[in-house]
């Protein structure tokens, strides 16, 4: 089914005021998952409205939360979401990073006790179209081996970086700290592919091939991932003082309790280095000579991170919208919160 943008938004949009989100919440949580969708990370967008409607109404997410905002140095503050609802919260945490940013060269926000906050680049892209860099990560739900070990413990601990050119493009290089998503493992499920062995490993830690056998997922570059996840646990979680590591809350294990999430953003001013011009104009130039770089074998040509994302929504617009699976409008379009409940589903969903 291809719907219009501004249609799907608007049917997310009213699910989560359904649900009992404030319309302006529930706006900017639809935007999110619109941009991400529309860029093709499906896996971020309309797919989640079921879970977050289930856990708004199930109270996991405040939907009038008490929030508090303290700026605790000149570059540095602390953003207390209360358990409200994500995407909201890391929109506004990013809006205080990018005034610290503009006044001090450097402001540095902690978003703490947040639910979920979605695809990164969405933050890093705002910054961006700001004139400025944005650095960000956040916590998730352990479904990662520790490099050695055979349990689970880090979440996919995602990192995004975003910076602005002197053109129309930005660097968006936004990705998951593990060699492939769950969603992927589940995708070989359901038709009957094995996975190569370098995803994920059974519950003795050893590599699997059968997707059925997997018990947790990989750390992308084997060490150097697992050093990296632990680095994005580091600041978007003991560095703001909420539950860490494997105490990280399960998305799916009970969606009526907030879950204490953290996310960081680090955002810098190119004017107080470089200067702003000077900078913009050599990233256009770096894009310029990466684009002009010889394909090697297989591939079509160098594609800076994030190009491939504004290729799909290019399409999708001259597609005239998104492209949605049939079952999901027909939720979306329903007066029903959810149809399948999401307690007790499987913990590696996210
Ligand atoms: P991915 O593997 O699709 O892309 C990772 C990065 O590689 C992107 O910056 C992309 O632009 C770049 N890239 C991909 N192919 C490329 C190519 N051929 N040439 C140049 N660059 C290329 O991303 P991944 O790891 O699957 O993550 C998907 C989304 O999931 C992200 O938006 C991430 O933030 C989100 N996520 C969110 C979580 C959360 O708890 N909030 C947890 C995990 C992921």
């Amino acid at each position: 089914m291809l719907l219009a943008r501004e249609e799907l938004k608007e049917l997310m949009k009213n699910k989560f005021m359904a649900a009992g989100l404030h319309a302006d919440d529930a706006d900017k949580t639809a935007e999110v998952l619109t941009w991400a969708s529309e860029r093709g990370l499906h896996s971020h967008g309309e797919v989640r409205v079921e879970y977050y409607s289930e856990r708004i109404s199930k109270g996991g997410i405040t939907v009038d939360p008490n929030w508090t905002w303290e700026q605790t140095g000149p570059c540095s503050g602390m953003l207390d979401g209360d358990n409200g609802c994500g995407y909201p919260f890391a929109i506004k945490g990013l809006e205080y990073a990018m005034d610290l940013a503009k006044e001090n060269g450097i402001g540095i926000v902690g978003v703490r006790r947040v639910s979920h906050t979605g695809a990164l680049g969405y933050y890093t892209e705002m910054a961006a179209k700001n004139d400025l860099c944005l650095l960000t990560m956040c916590q998730s739900d352990p479904m990662v081996i520790p490099f050695g070990g055979a349990e689970p413990f880090y979440g996919t601990n995602p990192i995004a970086f975003g910076a602005p050119t002197a053109d129309e493009r930005f660097v968006n290089f936004d990705m998951a700290t593990t060699v492939q998503a769950w969603g992927k493992i589940l995708d070989a499920r359901s038709a009957g592919r094995s996975i190569p062995d370098t995803w994920a490993v059974d519950k003795d830690g050893c590599p699997v091939t059968d997707p059925h056998k997997v018990n947790a997922l990989v750390a992308i570059a084997g060490p150097k991932g697992y050093g990296l996840m632990m680095v994005v646990d580091i600041l978007s979680g003991v560095l703001l003082g909420v539950p860490a590591g494997k105490h990280v809350s399960s998305m799916y294990h009970d969606l009526s309790e907030g879950r204490n999430l953290g996310h960081i953003h680090i955002c810098i001013d190119p004017s107080r280095f470089c200067g702003l011009q000077e900078f913009k104009t050599h990233m256009s130039e770096v894009l310029d000579e990466l684009g002009a770089v010889k394909p090697g074998p297989g591939s079509d040509k160098v594609y800076y991170p994030g190009e491939r994302a504004l290729l799909r929504k290019a399409k999708a617009d001259a597609a005239g919208g998104i492209e949605v699976v049939d079952d999901i409008y027909e939720y979306l379009k329903s007066d029903k919160l959810y149809i399948n409940s999401w307690d007790h589903k499987n913990r590696f969903a996210e």
